[in-house]
């Protein structure tokens, strides 16, 4: 499968794009990059400095700076560090952005692998919306878009009603909805379900002393997180789920239903079904145990 990422490198980033390096049936083509859990310059910088650690040569595209509103919003300092990656600060700027914008590069790469390319949007979902705006055949050159992001039938992470990646962009996000192409979303429904915890991540780095070690250890603060604010002894899996589900759907129940976003007021941000929309296939269960087993086996297989 050809899979693009998009995403906001951050520590559950650098993790999905781990195992999407390491899962033998995904040959990732290219990262985009977009403002969140940081600025989208270190977004796209540690997205570079993950690919040369992995080893693998392909391009990352920079993409939104900004939501498409008027609101703006802060990294997610609190919640994966300063500089993206936790508790680690000095991150070398290794190699350059591809020439494309994010937006574009999205738009080129559907053209060229018409009806194959999935695209996972891990992030808040500016670079999609602005590559539907682009172009109106990318919907349907699109194989499949697997989106992380909001929660429907449970509560949300960075307000009661909302998910952050989608509060981070609301209007964007509805927007995408507005006319999704083929479309699964996974959110917290089923996010918070895969639980990794401090012995899972002590276990992927006796395994993988490079890469596992690396994770491991970005992470610490991203539990700490989770534990002083959740209570929670592990933190939820949520980009690496939403990578696994573009292979592996059928470790999840999915109900079909439209989606709008509240665009402004205190629901800022709350992904709520809406008959009057097409459909997208939303998570609602998942085998949690099996995903976390799942991403161990395949990041244990890197140095
Ligand atoms: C999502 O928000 C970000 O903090 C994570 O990287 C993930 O994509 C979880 O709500
Ligand atoms: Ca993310």
């Amino acid at each position: 499968m050809k899979l693009i990422i998009d995403t906001d490198p951050g520590i559950d980033d650098a993790m999905a794009i781990a195992y999407a390096v390491a899962a033998p049936e995904i040959d990732l083509i290219g990262l985009t990059t977009v403002f969140g859990n940081t600025h989208v310059h270190q977004s796209s910088r540690n997205a570079r400095f993950l690919l040369n650690k992995l080893g693998l040569d392909i391009p990352v595209a920079e993409g939104a700076a900004y939501p498409l509103g008027s609101d703006t919003h802060a990294p997610s300092e609190h919640v994966h560090g300063p500089e993206g990656f936790g508790d680690l600060t000095e991150i070398l700027e290794i190699g350059s952005n591809h020439d494309l914008p994010a937006a574009e590069f999205l738009v080129e790469m559907a053209r060229i692998h018409k009806g194959e390319l999935v695209v996972c949007a891990v992030g808040p979902l500016t670079n999609i919306a602005n590559a539907m705006r682009l172009d109106p055949e990318f919907t349907g050159n699109l194989g499949q878009l697997v989106i992380m992001g909001g929660a429907v039938f449970c509560s949300g992470n960075i307000t009661e009603h909302a998910e952050a990646n989608i509060y981070h962009d609301a209007l964007a996000a509805d927007e995408v909805f507005s006319a999704p192409p083929d479309t699964v979303l996974v959110g917290l429904d089923v996010t918070l379900k895969t639980l990794y915890e401090t012995a899972d991540f002590e276990d992927l780095a006796r395994r993988s002393p490079d890469m596992g070690a690396f994770l491991r250890d970005i992470s610490r603060f991203y539990l700490n997180f989770y534990r002083e604010v959740g209570g929670l002894e592990g933190c939820g899996l949520h980009d690496s789920t939403a990578v696994i589900a573009c292979s592996h759907g059928s470790m999840f129940n999915m109900v079909e239903t439209g989606l709008r976003v509240e665009t402004e007021g205190d629901r800022l941000g709350a992904t709520q079904p809406d008959p009057a929309r097409s459909v997208v296939r939303v998570c609602r269960n998942v085998d949690g145990a099996g995903v976390v087993r799942l991403f161990t086996e395949r990041v244990a297989s890197l140095p």
